[in-house]
């Protein structure tokens, strides 16, 4: 009993020690996405599903929830906004080659089709951005679509 005292009293310090720290926002300002909008040329209900459903974790501006001033949660949603800013960011989309788009289009499409994307973790907490069965359609013409002219757009090798 003793011993578990101790270690419950240890776990409250660390946790309380670790609200004096917090991990780097992922902030921007401006408009980090103007590029990805113009190229790619989503309706203005998707360019909102994007920015609802996605930028928090896939650009280099997250609108961070109130809960995010607690530690260690800050920690789990910047180690979230981390990868999966390496995997895909809007706001670098001019520094993809038109190979990388092509396929990170496609990858747009598998993810939110199959319900991996947005991650459970985030519609749990942020109900409006799961995406209905006629916002999916939406998307899927529109990958289809922004495909075809990145592919036409290619250089001949
Ligand atoms: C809460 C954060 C979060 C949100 C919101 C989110 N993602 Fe992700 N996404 C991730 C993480 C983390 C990964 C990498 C790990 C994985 O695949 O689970 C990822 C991976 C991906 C990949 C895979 C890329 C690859 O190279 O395989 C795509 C595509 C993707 N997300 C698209 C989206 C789209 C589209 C949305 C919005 C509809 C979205 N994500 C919303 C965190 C998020």
């Amino acid at each position: 009993m003793k011993l578990l005292k101790k270690i419950s009293l240890g776990i409250i310090i660390v946790l309380i020690a670790m609200q004096f720290f917090s991990p780097t926002k992922n902030i921007s300002a401006g408009n980090h996405t103007a590029v990805f909008i113009e190229e790619t040329n989503p309706s203005p209900e998707l360019k909102k599903i994007f920015e609802t459903s996605c930028y928090n974790c896939h650009s280099n501006n997250t609108e961070y929830p109130w809960y995010n001033n607690i530690a260690p949660i800050s920690y789990l949603l910047a180690d979230h906004v981390k990868e999966g800013k390496e995997h895909l960011n809007f706001s670098e989309w001019e520094n993809y080659s038109i190979d990388k788009k092509d396929h990170l289009l496609e990858e747009i499409e598998e993810e939110v089709v199959n319900g991996n994307m947005p991650l459970s973790q985030y519609t749990l907490f942020h109900k409006d951005s799961e995406l209905t069965a006629n916002e999916e359609v939406k998307l899927v013409e529109w990958v289809r679509q922004t495909r075809i002219i990145y592919q036409l757009g290619k250089q001949p090798n």
